[in-house]
């Protein structure tokens, strides 16, 4: 079988298409064979090893993968099932998605819901149930439509892009921020209302004039603290993403003056709560025209595409996709 294995080198992580036994692949109890594997920006660091997430070499990269059960030891699922995993140390200690087949036990495994196709489900994918879990937090902690608008940044991600859908679609007015002036037309495609580049100079006033009633931050460092200063009072921020780095410099003021919440998003989340989310995924959150954000590509296209996405010059998801 084929796999994208990365390897620690002399000159640092790297990954490249090998041929593989799947006798080779970590245990589980399930042997999957993939259809889909969305490419996220935590892939594109492994596999350019231009961050430490690699955490036993060599491992088959990708942190999701959707597909059908080839072999199955568990009494849960059995040959034919279509199921999505992602989280648990896959592509990170646990061979990943991006290869022909995967090995898993049966407790990672989410069933694919109703109401969505495979490759439905891998254009969300990891990216798709962060955002997921980032317009549920929202909600959770009683932001409305009412409220005003949501602040989406690094919205031409692939975080940003699915949250700005499912926002919209929940009814939201939704502000798209992006370093990208010639995406204007995707993102009010995609349900957008305002579209505007992030701010361009720092500032040293703790607060700002109050603008959103909440926001998804998939970027991290100064859009997340200009976020902060910007929030209306009672407003929720999620924090998802550090594309801009890891750093975060703020006051207390936004929280003890404005009575801000500050909410982190972990898509590697509990079973219950994975599975209640993939469920409102394929119903409530689902954006329209879901299909029209996928792009497919080729396993051996793999390298030069972590380049691009490094380079923050990808917009939606891409799928590295196998035959039937
Ligand atoms: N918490 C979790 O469980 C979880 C799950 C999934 C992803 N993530 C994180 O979420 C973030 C987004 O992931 P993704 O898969 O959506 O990545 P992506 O598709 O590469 O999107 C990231 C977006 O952020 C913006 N960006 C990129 N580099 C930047 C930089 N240096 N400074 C400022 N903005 C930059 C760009 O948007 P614009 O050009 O539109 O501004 C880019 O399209 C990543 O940090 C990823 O690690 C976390």
């Amino acid at each position: 079988m084929k796999a994208y294995r990365i390897e620690d080198t002399e000159n640092g992580p790297r990954g490249t298409v090998v041929a593989m036994e799947p006798d080779a692949l970590d245990a589980g109890d399930v042997v999957i064979s993939t259809r889909h594997a969305g490419i996220n920006y935590k892939d594109a660091l492994a596999g350019t090893g231009k961050a430490p997430i690699i955490r036993r070499y060599p491992c088959n990269g990708g942190i999701e993968a959707v597909g059908q059960v080839e072999t199955s030891a568990s009494d849960r699922f059995r040959p034919g099932d279509w199921v999505i995993v992602h989280g648990r140390g896959i592509g990170v200690s646990h061979d990943g998605g991006f290869a022909e087949k995967v090995r898993v036990p049966a407790d990672w495994l989410v069933r694919l819901p109703d109401g969505l196709t495979p490759r439905e489900a891998a254009i969300f994918g990891v990216a798709g149930h962060s955002a997921a879990l980032a317009v549920h937090k929202l909600e959770e902690l009683g932001v409305t439509p009412d409220r005003g608008p949501i602040a989406v940044t690094g919205a031409t991600g692939g975080v940003g892009s699915l949250a700005v859908g499912m926002l919209a679609r929940r009814g939201f007015s939704v502000t798209a921020i992006s370093s990208k002036t010639d995406q204007e037309a995707f993102l009010r495609g995609l349900g957008a209302s305002a579209v505007r580049t992030p701010p361009a100079e720092e500032t040293r006033k703790p607060l700002e004039g109050a603008e959103w009633a909440g926001a998804v931050d998939t970027v991290g460092g100064p859009q997340l603290e200009w976020l902060l200063r910007t929030t209306a009072p009672q407003g929720v921020v999620t924090a998802i993403g550090n594309a801009a780095g890891i750093g975060l410099k703020t006051t207390v003021l936004p929280f003890i003056l404005r009575g801000v919440t500050l909410a982190g998003i972990n898509s590697d989340t509990p079973m219950e709560l994975r599975q209640l989310i993939w469920n409102r995924m394929a119903g409530d959150l689902k954006p329209d025209g879901l299909d029209a954000l996928g792009r497919e590509i080729a396993l051996e296209a793999l390298p030069a595409y972590m380049d691009e996405m490094i380079a923050g010059r990808i917009h939606g998801r891409t799928l590295v996709t196998f035959a039937d």
